[in-house]
This record gives structure tokens, sequence and C-alpha cells, in this order.
């Protein structure tokens, strides 16, 4: 039977340029279902980027879970005797985004077994060739990291040694991602190394790659309203990147002076990292605070060394609580924050989330110390309450979308360098 292409949606034309090659390179199909028991996963939690798992109870009264990810199945179902495995896929997995679950669509392959260093080369080589079937000729990045830090930051909980992710032209989120994870062979028991990749084609759908990338070369920087954003603009304005409009009287929130290639929007302080981890704004600045509040997935660049202060814990002055007798409650406009710091102490507390105000808790019998950030100390002080432990120093950041690092590197890094030598001016 012959299938004419032209009937293909544009996804189901990637999906069989990317079969082709990596049938080509001796890659078989694998097959698998959409459910697994729950407890795979349970077992498995520190492999998968996130806890959320879709699950029902099975007509045997087993509880089973749609698929949060292909390779713990492969991993499971797949793999025996030791020897070479090359496998390629094509399917759905289910994941929450934290607000909903969604169902991403994904392509990928496997090679796990005899690994030797022509089998990594051959499977990175795979990478970089399928990031070119996709990008249809733009330019396209595949960034190559060893584990460390930066490997923690992007979500590649089960990778450890090699990790890479691919980033075109135009999209503002990695479009593929992979890496060896030989450490999750050896928990299933399995002898060999293992290293793989999956390309997400949902974005490509998202991010229409005709519309994507106006290659206006102008930089967008999304600014905090308010005080901190108005001395943010003033470090850019004096470093060369002046925008005469921003200061006019008007309820604009977009400025730009395509003389320097630049673009400012106002946005709420917690939305920035929003806008550039998303794309829509190339650069930006944000508080330290709200970087660690989120765990966003962006480069961050500069200390800007403005909006200085502290995050602390603070409690009633001459009531530092006794522990652990019980559990400590800590009310916060910060509650990973909060969470991170006691359990780094091997502490639980009970967080209690409040909105602002945040010194009335202690007073009024709501929480035993709270954690929150400290710029002055008045607002302590005036309270009758004093910071008990430092967690963090906090400052305005600049930040930047990754992919648009990668494609926009030399005018970011040239805008970098310009506001460092201001700042040490
Ligand atoms: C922040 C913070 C403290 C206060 C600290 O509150 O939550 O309450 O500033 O500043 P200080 O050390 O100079 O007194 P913010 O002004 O954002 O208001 P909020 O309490 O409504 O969140």
């Amino acid at each position: 039977m012959e299938i004419s292409e032209d009937i293909l949606t544009y996804d189901e034309q990637i999906t069989l340029e990317l079969r082709k090659l990596y049938k080509s390179f001796g890659y078989t199909p694998y097959k698998m279902s959409r459910f697994e028991e729950y407890e795979l996963y349970a077992r498995n939690k520190a492999f998968l980027p996130s806890g959320d798992i879709l699950t029902f109870t099975g007509i045997s009264g087993k509880l089973m879970a749609l698929r949060p990810d292909v390779t713990l199945s492969i991993v499971k179902n797949a793999i025996s005797d030791g020897k070479l495995k090359k496998l390629y896929y094509n399917e759905n997995i289910y994941r929450s985004d934290g607000i909903e679950y969604k169902e991403q669509m994904q392509v990928g392959l496997e090679c796990i077994g005899e690994l030797d260093a022509a089998k990594v080369n051959e499977v990175l080589k795979l990478a970089q060739q399928s990031l070119d079937i996709i990008a249809d000729g733009r330019k396209t990045h595949l960034d190559i990291l060893h584990t460390g830090k930066e490997a923690e930051k992007n979500d590649l909980t089960y990778y450890d040694d090699l990790t890479f992710q691919g980033y075109i032209e135009g999209i503002p989120v990695k479009v593929l991602s992979g890496g060896r994870y030989d450490e999750l062979l050896r928990k299933f028991g399995k002898k060999g190394g293992a290293i793989g990749f999956a390309v997400y084609l949902d974005l490509l759908e998202k991010h229409d790659l005709a519309e994507a990338g106006t290659g206006s070369g102008v930089l967008s920087v999304a600014l905090p309203k308010g005080r901190l954003g108005e001395k943010a603009y003033e470090i850019f304005r004096l470093s060369g990147y002046e925008c005469p409009e921003i200061n006019r009287e008007s309820r604009k929130l977009v400025f730009e002076n395509p003389e320097k290639s630049i673009r400012y929007f106002w946005v709420k302080p917690l939305d920035v990292a929003v806008y550039v981890e998303r794309g829509a704004a190339d650069i930006g600045v944000v508080g330290k605070d709200i970087l660690l509040e989120n765990s966003t997935d962006v480069y961050e660049l500069l200390d800007l060394g403005i909006g200085k202060c502290t995050m602390c814990v603070a409690a009633g002055k001459g009531r530092i609580p006794e522990r652990p007798e019980k559990t400590l409650s800590v009310a916060t406009k910060f509650p990973n924050i909060a969470r991170n710091h006691y359990a780094n102490q091997g502490c639980e507390i009970d967080v209690i989330k409040l909105n602002g105000s945040i010194e009335l808790a202690p007073l009024l019998g709501l929480s035993d110390v709270v954690v929150d950030i400290v710029e002055t100390g008045k607002t302590l002080l005036e309270n009758n309450m004093e910071p008990i432990e430092k967690i963090a120093d906090i400052s305005a950041r600049l930040i930047s979308n990754k992919a648009s690092y990668k494609f926009n590197r030399h005018k970011i890094d040239k805008l970098c360098k310009k506001i460092a030598a201001n700042l040490c001016s």
C-alpha cells in the first residue's frame, strides 16, 4: 500500500521522517500500553519530573496509572538479556504542568545494553538530525551538559552523566531532551548502559514555525511594574539601552526604541519569570525570591544589585520556639522556600500560606514563626519581632529565556557586559 505523503498532517509527516531516520540506523519500533500499574511510578518517583499522576482503579482492583513517562515502561518491560537494544517509539504521555493534566505527544528512541562511545555518538548524531528535520531550515542548537546543578534545574531527573537538550530558533522552550540513564537501569537490576531522547511534537504545533521568530532582531525585556522596575530601567538606560517613550505619562505597557533594537514591557513582578520562561520576553528583571520560590527554567545572567533584602525566619521577640515538641507552624508568602529551608534541616513544618501582612500571624497566634522578606527591618521592629535565621540574600536578577539565549547569545552577552560595566562604575 502506497501512502501519499501530502495527505499527512504536519505532525504525521515529521513523525514519518523521524521514524525513517531511526529505522535507517537499525532502531526498531516499540509499542506499549497507555496504562501501567501505579506501583511502577510510586517506586520510582525520584525518576519522574512531577509526582502528579493520573490514576484509576482497574477491574481487578489494582491501582493503575496513565503513563506519565515512556522510558520507565521501556526499561521495565523491554530489556531483559543485557544485549544491545535499539528502540524507537511514538507515544503520548500524561503529565500535569502544575495547573492541569496534559496529553503530550513524544517521538523518541532508547539505546540500551552494551553501550560504547560509538553508540553514544550515534544517539547524539540522531538527536541533532532529529532537530534538523523538525527545524525545517531554521537554526538549531543541541546543548550538551554534564549532570550537576544545570541538569537538576532542567527536570532531567533520571539522566545521569551526560544530558542534552535541543532548541530551534523561534521556539522559546526546548523541543528535545535526552541523556544517559545507567542508574535507572541498575535500579531495575539490569546490566549495561542506557541513553535516549524524546522530541516533543506538540510544541511544534503550538509554536507554529512559520510564524515564530520574526527575525526582527529586537530584544524584548520584561520589567516589573513599580519602583524596582523603574530602577532596573534606569540601569538599562545608563548602559545605552534607552527608550525615551517609556518616561511619558501614559498607560501604555509596551515601549520600543528601534534604533537600539530594544522593547520593554511592564508586567506584574510575579509574572516576569513567566513571560521570560515562555519566551514572550527574551530577558527580564526579577527578584531572586521569586526565582527561588518558583524554580523557573530560565538562565540567571546577572545580579543587578538592586532591591536588596534578605529572606529570613522571624519570630516574636523572646519567643523563639523550642523544637521539636510539635510541628512548627510557619506563615509565609513563600511556601516552597519555607519547606525547602526546613527540609534541609530535616524538619517537617506546617506551612500557612498568606498573601501579605505576614508579621500578623505570630502576633495573633496563627503561626509560630514567619518566613518573609526583611528589607529595613522596620516592620519586624514595630511589631515586636526579630529575625532568627537568614535563609538567603535577595536582589533583582537579570534572567533570560533559554532558547532565546542560544540564538541571541551575542546580543544578550553584549548587553550583559555593558550593564555589568555600568554597575561597577
Ligand atoms: C514586605 C515583607 C515585609 C516588609 C519588610 O511586605 O513581606 O512585610 O516588606 O520590609 P521592611 O523590613 O523594610 O519593613 P510588603 O511591603 O511587600 O507588603 P505585604 O506585607 O502586604 O506583602
